[in-house]
């Protein structure tokens, strides 16, 4: 696709968006209804997270029929409708392919366990007994990855929960099944698609187990999946849509394979390295201040690595599986604003393509839930136990959750500070931050200084020069762990982006301070570049273009 670096990606997050008829669950209808908001925003493309009939399990992402909706989210027309609706105001529909696993109540798995043999081929099946798991790998979600089906004598593999079975990539015929879905929802109008932990399709031939880890490394990036990608986008004729890819725990030589335009794979990759730098030794479930220096150095290391190479990098910081970024790198209190627009740019101004996760352009933050009757998601639940089993005490383990749970960016779109946050008018089905009164959409459309204004004007910059959507990069003050610092070139144009990390001022020392130089966005009213020194206060961003 051309002009990636030029385009901006709004994830919707379907179930916490918007309510339109009271049930407490967001649906499609309610989508249709905050069109103009998103259109005014300024965004290209609109991602949604499944809404796939599911018995979700993982929300969606356990899908039983892919060319459907499921009521919850309302009708096969209002999908059309929203497509329609998208498109009359120059917004372009991307769905969420999951096709690692279905939902064990698919039709194909129903049909497997009936006895069909030629079903069983879609899964990965293999024969044993119950005392004899075919690998030790684990489950990501917690436990082993295998399940055991005593009507059949058999064990199916499950990279996620029990009831999400991973598909048999191997099959000819699950590949051509797979991309009859592309077909369909092609033929509908959607422009885009994003594919759910694509790079753990290809599995190995024979299933050992993992003295080191937990099966990983067995999968992750496997054997087959440069050629699987290359058939499934050739044989559907994606190959100029807008596609990226989710890559759990990939490698940096695989994503530049996965994102060179030469090589006809997808558009772009998400990595989630820059997202595990407060993970103490790599375990999500233990926690750490996180490591400023370590990720300074994969923003490196990615922007870099991939740009020599033509690979091309999606720029996030949030998703729905993510905490939000404010609870976690910012700063709750006094300067939640600065954060939040300072991290904000921080990406946004970087090579590649930027997606903002809903609420993530009014600096949302994380509920800080108290109760484990407040969480709803699946792996929270699991490792709830899980850490209890541990010798964890309950509120070690909440305290370990209020951080880390996936529910933390679920919580209900904040549109305003009425009952509901403008989210429902019934009771929502996961509860909202209790800060909804103070953030929300309408009191940010209504403040020019907002958090929400900022995003708009990173969307627009990003429009307006090519130097953000197509320059090349490289980073300043590599040496300096408070402070973010890189340089975009494109002809004579010239960017510098300094962003403090910190919730301290900061001097920046006077050989990199630029003459010539002016402040074309910052989130300070004024600014501190005085006669060779800046002065960066506490998470402040300061963008500084070179006069021509
Ligand atoms: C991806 C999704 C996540 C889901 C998992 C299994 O990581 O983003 O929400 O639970 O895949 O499908």
């Amino acid at each position: 696709m051309t002009d990636l670096g030029g385009k901006i990606v709004y994830q919707i997050y379907p179930k916490s968006f918007r309510d339109s008829d009271g049930d407490g669950q967001g649906d499609l209808p309610g989508v249709i209804e905050k069109l103009d908001y998103l259109q005014g925003l300024g965004v290209d493309y609109l991602w949604l997270t499944p809404v796939f009939p599911s018995p979700q399990n993982d929300n969606g992402y356990d899908v039983a029929d892919y060319c459907a909706i499921d009521p919850g989210f309302g009708t096969m027309e209002d999908m059309e409708r929203l497509i329609a609706e998208s498109g009359k105001r120059g917004l372009k529909v991307m769905l969420d392919m999951v096709f690692n696993h279905t939902s064990t109540d698919h039709e194909w798995f129903r049909k497997a366990l009936a006895g069909e043999k030629e079903y069983q081929d879609y899964y990965i099946f293999r024969d044993g007994t119950p005392d004899q798991l075919p690998a030790n790998w684990q489950s990501k979600f917690g436990g082993p990855a295998w399940e055991y089906v005593p009507a059949l004598g058999k064990w199916y593999l499950h990279l996620y929960d029990v009831t999400q079975a991973d598909l048999n990539w191997e099959n000819p015929r699950v590949r051509e099944e797979l991309k009859n879905v592309i077909r369909f929802w092609k033929e509908k109008g959607v422009k885009g698609f994003r594919f759910d932990v694509v790079n753990l399709i290809s599995k190995p031939e024979v299933f050992t187990d993992d003295m080191e880890g937990d099966g990983r490394r067995f999968y992750t990036d496997g054997p087959h999946i440069h050629e699987y990608l290359k058939e499934l986008v050739g044989d559907t004729g994606i190959g100029e849509f807008m596609t990226v890819g989710e890559m759990s725990s990939t490698h940096i030589e695989d994503c530049i394979r996965y994102s060179n335009p030469e090589e006809r794979e997808l558009s772009m990759c998400f990595n989630f390295h820059h997202l595990k730098v407060d993970y103490k030794n790599g375990d999500k479930w233990s926690l750490m201040e996180p490591d400023r220096m370590e990720l300074k150095r994969l923003f490196e290391e990615w922007q870099t690595g991939m740009q020599e190479a033509h690979g091309w990098n999606a720029l996030f910081w949030c998703n729905h599986d993510q905490p939000r970024i404010v609870s976690r790198l910012g700063d709750e209190g006094q300067h939640w604003k600065q954060s939040a627009k300072m991290l904000g740019a921080c990406i946004h101004l970087m090579q590649g393509t930027p997606y903002i996760y809903q609420g993530e352009e009014l600096g949302m933050t994380n509920p800080h839930f108290q109760d484990i009757g407040q969480y709803k998601d699946v792996e929270s639940l699991n490792y709830y136990g899980i850490l209890l089993e541990q010798g964890k005490t309950k509120e070690e383990a909440l305290k370990i959750l209020a951080a880390r749970s996936r529910d933390n960016s679920r919580t209900p779109m904040q549109w305003s500070g009425e009952a509901g946050c403008g989210f429902t008018d019934g009771t929502p089905w996961i509860e909202t931050a209790g800060n909804y009164r103070e953030i929300n959409v309408q009191a940010q459309m209504a403040d020019g200084d907002s958090v929400y204004h900022f995003y708009r004007r990173l969307i627009e910059l990003r429009k307006e020069k090519s130097v953000i959507s197509r320059g090349s990069i490289d980073f300043l003050m590599q040496e300096n762990p408070d402070v973010l610092a890189y340089r975009r070139k494109y002809q004579d144009e010239e960017l510098v982006v300094l962003n403090n990390l910190t919730g301290k001022e900061i001097t920046v020392p006077t050989e990199v301070v630029w003459c010539g130089y002016e402040k074309i966005l910052g989130n300070y009213e004024d600014s501190c570049v005085k006669n060779g020194t800046v002065s960066l206060r506490p998470f402040e961003v300061l963008v500084l273009e070179k006069r021509r």
